[in-house]
């Protein structure tokens, strides 16, 4: 038996899979965060810890005997919030979350002090990666930067209450721009450049490799019969990526969770920084995961939802099955700032078109279509460092709706496959890194693709209208500094 658990945004997700790679139970507790301040995000470490046990002790509750044959346990998690912890280990603030924009003009100071961040790192500074932010600490908050003994992701933190110890994989590393992304070892340069240095930083270890151990205490609590394994585990785009087998150079695959990213696995790093491709090194050995990154994905349906005071799936079923032509409306779903390929937090969405006439339908296709056109903007940023998407997966809620898995093969003019609902996801892909961690089996034995249940395809006419609104929906955007 294996555990999958993952430390998202909106939500704790734990999944109990066992040997024959099914899911038995899983349980999920819900997380806010709060906004203390306009495009500020944070949230309460102590939440996370809350929520994880309350998803440990449910299960212990419901699947009890499964969940005493427990030997791994894999950790996902959002990526880029710096929790910092003083000499106790206890968090000095709440982590500043990877959508919070505060940290821009710091981004600006980081790669003046050091050149090569983007050569090293594989990404530009933004402000959502954790290094820029922990520069407005030292500026803002300097007593908390002077007690500031350890600086941990949010799924290391969680990995350190769970076992004692302070370790990283290299895929969320990756996120910090500390690490060097060729090497997959902490940069020197980059954490003197911050004013940190290694000692401030967890172990590393590769997502699929053993980390530690749970605490025996907590392994009792559960029941536990032998104190499973940590492994590493991952970000949880590269967690997502294990959970549907793209281990492969050639499986690019779309996450349509909170925010959005189309991800490509490399063998090796083809960065493109100037265009806001992000480099991740995957959760296993010698691969590399090039993506590009929107921050407000399925987000921006549920923004809709509470808008129009319905459930989401009311606001879907009157599309139909698929779009017939492009909505006369436009939507830019920049409600949180955007990251690929403009790099702007202080951005905001727009709707473009409403006319007296204008249903709810069009503005909510058109908030389908905002996001596949901003993906299209990640295929091309990819398409400028050399990776060709031919076709895509796609994974997290918003693959839920047909439609918009149609609108998505329009816009970028590729078949997009569906998964039946189910086994995919951070929380099975960081499963199975429990499972990698304990049995040391060879990794595309145990990260296969689930089956497809439908295939998208492009329809010549309607790609061909996407095509023609793309250069006015990209009109749009004007920046705001
Ligand atoms: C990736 C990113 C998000 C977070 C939260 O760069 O910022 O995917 O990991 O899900």
């Amino acid at each position: 038996m294996y555990l999958g658990i993952d430390l998202g945004t909106s939500a704790v997700k734990t999944v109990l899979v066992d040997g024959a790679q099914r899911v038995i139970a899983s349980e999920s507790r819900a997380l806010t965060i709060a906004s203390p301040q306009q495009g500020y995000f944070e949230q309460d470490p102590a939440q996370w810890i809350e929520a994880t046990f309350a998803t440990l002790d449910a299960l212990k509750a419901s699947h009890g005997e499964e969940l005493a044959r427990v030997e791994g346990i894999g950790l996902s998690g959002q990526m880029h919030g710096p929790t910092l912890l003083d000499a106790n280990d206890r968090p000095l603030r709440p982590c500043i979350l990877w959508n919070d924009g505060r940290s821009a003009g710091e981004c600006r100071i980081l790669e003046q002090r050091w050149a090569a961040l983007r050569a090293i790192t594989g990404n530009k500074a933004m402000p959502g990666f954790a290094a820029p932010k922990l520069l407005w600490i030292a500026k803002h908050e300097p007593d908390v930067f002077a007690a500031t003994r350890r600086v941990l992701l949010p799924k290391a933190y969680l990995r350190l209450v769970l076992s004692g110890e302070a370790v990283e994989d290299v895929s969320d590393a990756s996120g910090s721009l500390w690490l060097d992304a060729a090497r997959r070892d902490w940069s020197d340069a980059a954490l003197a450049a911050t004013d940190l240095s290694r000692a401030h930083m967890p172990r590393l270890v590769e997502g699929c490799a053993p980390a530690a151990s749970l605490r025996s205490e907590l392994a009792e609590r559960w029941g536990m019969v032998r104190r499973p394994v940590i492994a590493g585990g991952a970000g949880d785009n590269p967690a997502g990526a294990i959970g549907i087998g793209a281990i492969r150079p050639g499986t690019a695959f779309i996450s349509l969770g909170t925010s959005g990213a189309l991800l490509a696995p490399s063998d090796h790093i083809a960065t493109n920084p100037d265009r806001v491709v992000h480099t991740f090194c995957h959760a296993i050995p010698g691969m590399w995961i090039q993506a590009g990154a929107i921050l407000s994905a399925a987000s921006c349906l549920a923004w809709a939802a509470r808008l129009f005071g319905v459930p989401e799936s009311e606001l879907l079923a009157p599309l139909g099955p698929r779009a017939q032509a492009p909505s006369p409306v436009s939507f830019l779903p920049y409600l949180a700032g955007e990251r690929t390929p403009h790099d702007d937090p202080v951005v905001r969405g727009m709707l473009d078109g409403l006319s007296h006439g204008t249903e709810r339908t069009a503005i909510v296709q058109a908030v389908l279509e905002g996001v596949a056109f901003a993906l299209a903007d990640c295929r091309d940023a990819l398409g400028d460092a050399g990776i060709a998407v031919t076709e895509a997966d796609v994974i997290g809620g918003g693959s839920r709706s047909r439609f918009w898995l149609s609108v998505l093969a329009n816009v970028l003019n590729v078949p997009i496959h569906r998964f039946a609902e189910g086994e995919t996801g951070a929380a099975f892909g960081a499963a199975r890194l429990g499972r990698l961690a304990v049995t040391g089996e060879a990794v595309a034995d145990v990260c296969t693709p689930p089956q497809r249940v439908e295939t998208f395809e492009a329809d010549p006419v309607l790609a061909g209208a996407y095509a023609e609104r793309l250069p006015a929906w990209r009109q749009l955007y004007r920046p705001r500094h």
